[in-house]
């Protein structure tokens, strides 16, 4: 039977839905730039059939004819995709002959080549709980990559809201600071071969940041003395030497959030309810959702499985679209949606 969206005589009305179809004949009906994110894990080249039929990714008989598939939905997501949008795509490697095929890192290649699109990072999935292999001459893969692509250098990106409850935990567990804060660069100013002038502004900025320190304002600070420390960046002239060649000294402050690196951990998901065979962790995507969008924002999965970023989307107050080719995923994915919200800091704090 004809599905109802396209029965219809009216515009197609896709906001906060989960459409059953192929990907390419819903998007090709989009109009261009109306999605903030595009988040989404293709099936991977040849690892299970989804028993799509030929309109189905990922059971091409070659790995060229699977890239050019891939990237003819791609080259769909950068035209509906709004300029200050971002393309997050995660794929999975496979052993070709004993051999790595890199398979990711290929589409990453050819999507920036032919596209006009640019890789803002890569970041790796650590796997806490990976497959274990029997092969005893490999080691266990367990890392798979989440590609960020920009369409403009206008793209949003909001580093606060990324990871947050791993910075409030950082604050919670903070100790108190040691009376003897400072003492060790005193001593090291004190003997230094600065000016006498010198001396007396590093000491005064020292003063400052350890009172900065108890006041909760910083978390810490390092500090680089001329004459003492190596100069940074193998001493190419930049703000910080620039301040250690000029007056003799510099503070870095340490401002007590953590680092953001493009690495994220996090188990597979084993989820009773859902028999969707790859399911990535909501738990990333929330955070990629959180980094990449704000609330009322609108966020598309064109490879939609049984959900997953069609829950973080709602459960984070944006607008979302699902699409996927296969009803029984579109059914288990409708039921995943009725389910609780998923309280991700309950597990991670
Ligand atoms: C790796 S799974 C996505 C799983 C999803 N991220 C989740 O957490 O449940 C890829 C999905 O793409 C679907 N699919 C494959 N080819 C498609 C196409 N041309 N259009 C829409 N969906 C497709 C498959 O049926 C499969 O459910």
């Amino acid at each position: 039977m004809t599905p109802e969206y396209m029965r219809s005589e009216k515009k197609l009305d896709y906001k906060n839905k989960i459409i059953l179809s192929d990907n390419l004949s819903i998007l090709t009906q989009i109009d261009n730039e109306i999605f903030d994110l595009i988040i989404t894990s293709p099936p991977y080249f040849q690892q299970r059939d989804y028993g799509n039929g030929d309109l189905g990714i990922g059971n091409e008989t070659t790995e060229t004819e699977y890239l050019e598939n891939l990237l003819k939905i791609f080259a769909e997501c950068v035209r509906v995709l709004k300029k200050t949008g971002t393309i997050v795509f995660n794929l999975g490697d496979k052993y070709i002959n004993g051999n790595l095929s890199l398979i990711p890192y290929k589409f990453a290649i050819q999507a920036t080549q032919n596209q006009n699109i640019f890789l803002i990072n890569q970041i790796i999935w650590s796997k806490l709980n990976p497959t274990p292999r029997q092969d005893k001459r490999k080691l266990i893969q367990a890392t798979e990559p989440f590609f960020i692509f920009a369409k403009s250098k206008d793209y949003y990106f909001n580093l606060d809201n990324y990871l947050q409850h791993l910075d409030i935990f950082n604050k919670s567990i903070k100790s108190k600071p040691s009376e003897k804060l400072g003492g060790k660069y005193l001593e090291l100013i004190k003997n230094s071969d600065l000016t006498e002038e010198q001396k007396r502004n590093a000491i005064k900025a020292l003063n400052e940041a350890i009172l900065a320190v108890h006041n909760g304002e910083i978390e810490g600070f390092r500090m680089k003395i001329h004459g003492v420390h190596k100069l940074a960046y193998g001493g190419q002239d930049g703000g910080r030497n620039n301040q250690i060649k000029n007056n003799g000294f510099t503070i870095i402050k340490i401002l007590g959030n953590r680092m953001k690196k493009d690495i994220i951990e996090s188990p597979v998901e084993i989820t009773k309810n859902n028999h969707h065979p790859a399911v990535y962790p909501i738990y990333i995507i929330q955070e990629l959702i959180k980094l990449l969008t704000q609330e009322g924002d609108f966020v598309l999965d064109p490879f939609c499985g049984s959900g997953t970023t069609c829950i973080a989307a709602r459960n984070l107050n944006r607008n979302y679209l699902g699409i996927e080719i296969n009803s029984d995923y579109v059914n288990l994915a409708n039921n995943r949606m009725q389910e609780p919200e998923f309280k991700q800091q309950e597990l991670f704090i």
